[in-house]
């Protein structure tokens, strides 16, 4: 597996000013305070259980775009502000048991945005963004996203805006997650 500085990988909005791009080392700091404020975590365990030193870890990990890909976060800014963070935390095999020439690969998506930036549309726009990418570059055949059923906004976004409906998942992940949503690469219509 190869890794890079991924600099170049940038995803802008056409619609608002909103832009995507992987963190630099500059940037190591900012994403730290986005995954340590607590009100970004409430949901999200994968996060919150995360000790201080490890989370710089994290996004040190997150500078360096892996080929093939394993990950894929960016930094999200709004009015070039840093304001939250979206992408793939995991990417891999669509099944486990997938036979090791069947190159077809699936993506987990995410995204925080710090609270005075919410309800603003701005999650969805840079949740389409990474799922326009997920499909279009890293040609995904599936992209799921793992939810808490008490995180209304998130249920909200995936549900109202995407338009995805929820399976209830019976069996809840290591991360609490309960809801997730699939979308198949033959269902979702790329926006730009
Ligand atoms: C989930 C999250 C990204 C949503 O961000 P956001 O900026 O509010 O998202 P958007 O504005 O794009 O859309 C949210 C939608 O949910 C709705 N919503 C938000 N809170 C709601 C609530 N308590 N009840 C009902 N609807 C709600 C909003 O009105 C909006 O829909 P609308 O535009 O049709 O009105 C944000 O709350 C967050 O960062 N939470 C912490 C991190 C997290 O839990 N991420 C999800 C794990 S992947």
């Amino acid at each position: 597996m190869r890794g890079h500085s991924g600099s170049s990988i940038e995803l802008k909005s056409e619609k608002i000013p909103l832009s995507l791009r992987i963190p630099t080392s500059d940037d190591i700091l900012t994403v730290v305070a986005i995954l340590s404020n607590k009100a970004n975590s409430e949901f999200d365990k994968s996060i919150s259980a995360t000790p201080p030193d490890e989370l710089e870890a994290i996004a040190t990990k997150w500078t360096v775009v892996t080929d093939p890909p394993t990950y894929r976060n960016f930094l999200v800014l709004h009015n070039e502000e840093p304001i939250g963070i979206a992408g793939f935390g995991w990417i891999g095999p669509c099944t486990e048991n997938q036979a090791a020439d069947d190159l077809s690969r699936a993506g987990a998506a995410g995204v925080i945005i710090q609270p005075p930036a919410r309800g603003k549309g701005l999650a969805y726009e840079a949740l389409r963004l990474v799922f326009d990418y997920g499909f279009r570059e890293l040609k995904f055949q599936e992209i799921r996203v793992g939810s808490h059923s008490g995180n209304v906004p998130m249920w909200m976004l995936m549900e109202r805006k995407f338009g995805v409906e929820t399976t209830k998942t019976p069996e809840v992940d290591r991360f609490g997650n309960d809801l997730l949503w699939t979308i198949q690469r033959t269902d979702y219509v790329l926006q730009s």
